[in-house]
């Protein structure tokens, strides 16, 4: 009896615990013994970097979603090319582009001096978009952790996964909808363009011409540092009013036709999100919980877990 009643609950855990093992998943408590304190690195080498340059929140954001839409969230943006690999980072999404990857080498560095050879590239970057959003002023969630490093990534994934800010509705909503999100999903987690900064190049077309459904104003203010040829790099604010704000003002725009990408725009055009965005730009709650619950799912997006890939010492490169 004294044996059964202080042993079947332990069973009854390690069984558990077995069973999650077991089917891969990703957990919340992942490393609370082998690294207690990584979240805290990652949070406070996050605010230092948000506080030397707030766009770097979003930066990372944008790195963690170009992780996971590419054969998921397993680090694979994070390698370099080499003369014999060509990987991610030199990708159409992603060349001259995707920013962040020191920030990421250098929380890396600090969580390996705390505990060596055991906190993925993957689980790092996930925390760390994270980190950002809530830097900004955004909401939180809860990260679950396990995943393991790629050891290659694909090039011609990241070509053909992500999407373009010249896409139309329809074309978002399928991109996604391969990857398991809704088109619910889909619009929340565009917010993301709440914050940081983009090329001249990717909405030249829509602020010259390129698009009706454009708020004139709007149009000319961009227009001035985005001609109609030249300044390809120049950058403008995403969210024309608090770019360095993690709030709902992206949908505010979309609904003044203000939105910068004609990507963006589309989600208010008349079509089937209309509804959901008049919703976001009057509700900054609702959005916010939408977007916590949809990056979560984005952050699970088949991840490599147990015996599967590695733990990379360097970002960088594989093992
Ligand atoms: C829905 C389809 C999407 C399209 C077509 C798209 C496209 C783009 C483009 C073209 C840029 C500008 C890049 C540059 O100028 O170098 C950008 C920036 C950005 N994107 Fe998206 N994106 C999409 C969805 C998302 C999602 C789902 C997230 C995150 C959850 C996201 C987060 C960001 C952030 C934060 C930036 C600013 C990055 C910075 O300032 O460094 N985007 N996006
Ligand atoms: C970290 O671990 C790796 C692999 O176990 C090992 O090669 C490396 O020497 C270790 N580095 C330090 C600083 O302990
Ligand atoms: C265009 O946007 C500005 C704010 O930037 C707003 O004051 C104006 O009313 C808008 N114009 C139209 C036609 O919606």
């Amino acid at each position: 009896m004294g044996f059964l009643s202080s042993t079947f609950p332990t069973l009854v855990v390690l069984l558990y615990l077995l069973a999650c093992a077991a089917s891969g998943q990703l957990s919340a408590n992942f490393y609370s013994t082998t690294c207690p304190n990584v979240q805290t690195i990652v949070r406070s080498a996050m605010a230092q970097a948000v506080a030397k340059e707030p766009r770097m929140g979003a930066s990372i954001l944008r790195l963690f979603f170009h992780d996971c839409f590419v054969n998921g969230c397993d680090g694979s943006i994070l390698l370099d090319d080499t003369p014999t690999f060509t990987g991610e980072k030199s990708a159409g999404p992603n060349a001259n582009s995707a920013r962040g990857f020191d920030v990421i080498d250098t929380i890396k560095s600090q969580v390996e001096a705390a505990c060596n050879a055991t906190v993925s590239c993957a689980d790092i970057l996930a925390l760390a978009a994270r980190d950002g959003v809530k830097l900004l002023g955004g909401p939180t969630w809860t990260v679950r952790l396990g995943r393991r490093d790629a050891r290659t990534a694909s090039q011609s994934a990241a070509n053909s996964n992500l999407p373009g800010p010249g896409s139309s509705l329809s074309t978002l909503i399928s991109m996604f909808s391969n990857k398991g999100l809704s088109a619910r999903y889909m619009t929340a987690l565009s917010g993301a363009h709440t914050i940081g900064q983009a090329q001249c190049q990717f909405f030249r077309g829509r602020i010259t011409g390129g698009d009706t459904n454009i708020n004139a104003s709007f149009a000319a203010v961009r227009q001035q540092t985005c001609p109609k040829t030249g300044g390809d790099s120049n950058l403008a604010p995403i969210d024309v009013q608090s770019p360095i704000m993690f709030d709902n003002a992206y949908y505010q725009n979309l609904v003044g036709q203000r939105g910068l990408f004609h990507s963006d725009q589309e989600l208010f055009s008349g079509g089937s999100q209309d509804s959901l965005v008049r919703l976001y730009s009057t509700n900054g709650a609702k959005f916010a919980a939408d977007f916590a619950k949809a990056m979560a799912k984005l952050g699970n997006l088949s991840p490599l877990t147990e015996t599967n890939g590695e733990v990379r010492l360097n970002c960088r490169k594989v093992n």
